[in-house]
């Protein structure tokens, strides 16, 4: 569910017209939805409730300062991947006891930084990362505590490349070797392993492979705690999938009903590290149309956001919803099916004006005809697309704004040109 309607065929976020945002912040824009943010939070509150777990949000998705913090206040941690996402998900007000630090390529300093904040666990990849935190453990007096991520080696589940437990991959520890691996650390005094991790790859549409992991990790935990390793942290990553195209996702308690009995029978207490579930269906990017055109027999809708804003469906040929943002009298709005053709709609590319042909937000899509000055919304792009978005061809990055009910807070201001340049002539 989210709080983007169309009333009286103009879109609106909560009460706020999304043209009146349009015109005072300007396009490129996001445009996110305090309640359907916090709405997302509550539900998985909610389904997982049975195991009070530490739901850590996965700060790598939309590392916005302001949503992270809507976050903590709803009693949210923090998963992190990099000293960059500590620093922010510490601005953010994140307790550092409520911090995982997750990522296959820790830097010593990261790691230092980490301990010297406190964070409440190292989900370790490698052998190399663990004999690291060790040795920086035991140079400033500490025990870490720190979850094996292993990688389940399941079948493929989701894109090629955001696929996270199928064999081969850069991730995790692989889990025809890692009891051998457990066994080297169990009596070393600068390491604690208390906790599994697993994270099985991003967005999954169906529950097998968290069942999957389940029944593997059930006999893991089993096997370490029989090394002598006091497991009491199961933490299963994010991946929960979204609407893109229509009603695809599975709601939390679908993932719920396969998660919370395995890991009562664990014993254990329960992280989980979800990102898009939150704010993928809370955002959506605003553009303008700045000119249309008929070229080798395609119509082109060129408008001012492209791949720098919002690179997903250039990286991973994903699917966004995209619809005027007040469609003309005759046009329904909006369709149920975005994939087929409606009445009254074209066939179009929908492309920005950055210069490469991979630059689009849609192929092949059914539109109603647009023009110059027109608005578009592109919907579920509050997850990993500014977090992923870049200055490539020197395009200042987009402003992002929070809406709430009736009122409308900026809470990123749009680049400027000096902004492009500033680290360079700081040198
Ligand atoms: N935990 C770990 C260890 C992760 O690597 C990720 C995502 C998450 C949690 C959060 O997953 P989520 O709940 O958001 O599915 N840029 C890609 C997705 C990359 C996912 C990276 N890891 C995309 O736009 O689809």
């Amino acid at each position: 569910m989210d709080h983007f309607t169309y009333r009286n065929r103009i879109l609106h976020c909560d009460d706020v017209p999304v043209p009146a945002l349009a015109e005072k912040y300007g396009t490129p824009l996001y445009v996110y939805s305090k309640k359907t943010l916090v709405h997302h939070l509550d539900q998985l509150k909610s389904a997982f409730k049975a195991l009070d777990p530490l739901i850590c949000y996965s700060i790598k998705t939309n590392g916005n300062v302001h949503i992270a913090r809507l976050m903590v206040e709803g009693g949210a941690g923090c998963d992190v991947t990099s000293g960059g996402e500590l620093f922010r998900a510490l601005k953010a007000g994140c307790p550092a006891d409520k911090i995982v630090f997750a990522g296959a390529g820790k830097t010593d300093a990261e790691i230092r930084m980490a301990f010297e904040h406190g964070v409440f666990l190292f989900n370790v990849e490698s052998e190399g990362e663990l004999s690291a935190i060790a040795d920086i453990a035991k140079a400033m007096n500490r025990v870490a505590n720190v979850a094996l991520r292993v990688n389940p080696d399941l079948p493929p589940k989701t894109h090629a490349k955001t696929d996270t437990s199928v064999k081969g991959v850069k991730f995790g520890l692989d889990i025809d070797t890692v009891l051998e691996f457990a066994q080297k650390v169990v009596k070393n005094p600068h390491v604690k392993v208390v906790g599994l991790h697993m994270h099985l790859g991003s967005p999954i549409l169906s529950t097998d492979p968290y069942r999957q992991g389940i029944d593997k990790g059930l006999v893991l935990i089993d096997k370490l705690r029989q090394q002598g390793h006091k497991i009491t942290v199961w933490n299963m990553g994010g991946g929960f999938g979204i609407h893109y195209k229509k009603n695809e996702a599975l709601p939390a308690t679908a993932f719920a009903d396969v998660i919370v009995p395995g890991v009562q029978k664990s014993g254990c207490k329960l992280v989980l590290e979800p990102g898009r579930f939150i704010v993928g269906n809370a955002g959506l990017l605003v553009s303008r149309v700045i000119y249309t055109k008929d070229s080798g027999g395609k119509h082109f809708v060129i408008q001012d956001a492209a791949m720098n804003d919002l690179i997903r469906p250039t990286l991973y040929d994903s699917f966004h919803r995209i619809w005027p943002v007040a469609p003309a009298k005759d046009i329904a709005a909006p369709p149920e099916d975005y994939q087929v053709e409606n009445p009254g709609t074209m066939k179009c590319d929908i492309v920005g004006p950055v210069c490469e042909s991979g630059d689009f937000l849609a192929k092949d899509r059914y539109l109603p005809p647009v023009a110059r000055g027109d608005l578009l919304a592109t919907f579920s792009a509050g997850a990993y697309g500014m977090a992923m978005a870049s200055n490539y061809n020197g395009r200042p990055r987009a402003a992002e704004v929070l809406v709430d009910g009736s009122e409308h807070h900026l809470i990123r201001r749009r680049e400027t040109f000096d902004d492009l340049v500033r680290p360079e002539l700081e040198c």
